[in-house]
């Protein structure tokens, strides 16, 4: 079986956001999509160890934030990587409550407000089938896809997305100890930091060296 096939199914990139009491939580998801048109349904997949699962599970109620190509990358890693169990995620970006779930506003294209109809248990992840009960459109922006953030971004997806897939180069082996990995983000830095600035930061989420571990 040809694994890198996978690579060819297209998708976008999306934060869901949902409300843990007065705060607001969320996280980078590729698998959202519209299902049926009457009523207007989306389904996403979402990890169960992420702190928003819980709470969407909890309320039944989420937003989708469709980013585009103008996202701040910082805003896709805090988002991607961190967890809002420790982190303050919405104070990297502006957001807006949209009937009661957080809606990015930081150059995103839509938001939709979405309550959850069903759900199916796929082991690691629950696929959520919601209802859109509002949209609103955001900024005229091309709509950031999976392959945008892949290959233009240089962004990597954690072991949580559904979609992930272990990074082996060809005739490498998968870690080179002179490489350094932001342990936030992802981001490989090939070879030694030590010829950086010492205010060198991590071009893709923008955390300081001190954050980066032996690859
Ligand atoms: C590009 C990208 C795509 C992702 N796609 C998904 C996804 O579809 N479903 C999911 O559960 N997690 C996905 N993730 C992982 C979550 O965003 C990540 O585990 C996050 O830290 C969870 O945060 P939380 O604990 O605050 O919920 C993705 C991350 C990135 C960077």
């Amino acid at each position: 079986m040809d694994m890198t096939a996978l690579y060819r199914i297209s998708y976008g990139m999306y934060i869901v956001g949902a409300m843990d009491g007065q705060r607001p939580v969320g996280c980078v998801i590729n698998t959202c999509m519209q299902i049926t048109a009457e009523p207007v349904t989306l389904a996403i997949s979402v990890n169960k160890d992420n702190y928003t699962h819980a709470v969407i599970e909890k309320t039944g109620l989420f937003g989708i934030s469709v980013l585009s190509e103008q996202t701040p990358a910082p805003v896709v890693s805090v988002f991607g990587f961190r967890s809002s169990k420790e982190y303050d995620k919405y104070s990297v970006c502006s957001h807006e409550l949209v009937q009661g779930v957080p809606i990015v506003q930081d150059n995103t294209c839509a938001g939709f407000v979405c309550r959850v109809k069903g759900s199916h248990d796929m082991g690691t992840h629950t696929v959520f089938f919601a209802e859109v009960v509002d949209a609103v459109q955001g900024k005229d922006l091309p709509p950031m896809t999976y392959e945008y953030y892949h290959k233009v971004i240089k962004g990597k997806a954690p072991a949580k997305a559904p979609t992930y897939q272990k990074e082996v180069k060809e005739n490498q082996p998968v870690s080179t100890p002179s490489n350094y990995v932001c342990t936030v983000c992802g981001y490989v830095h090939e070879g030694s930091l030590e010829n950086e600035p010492s205010d060198y930061v991590c071009p893709v989420c923008g955390v300081p060296k001190s954050k980066f571990r032996p690859a």
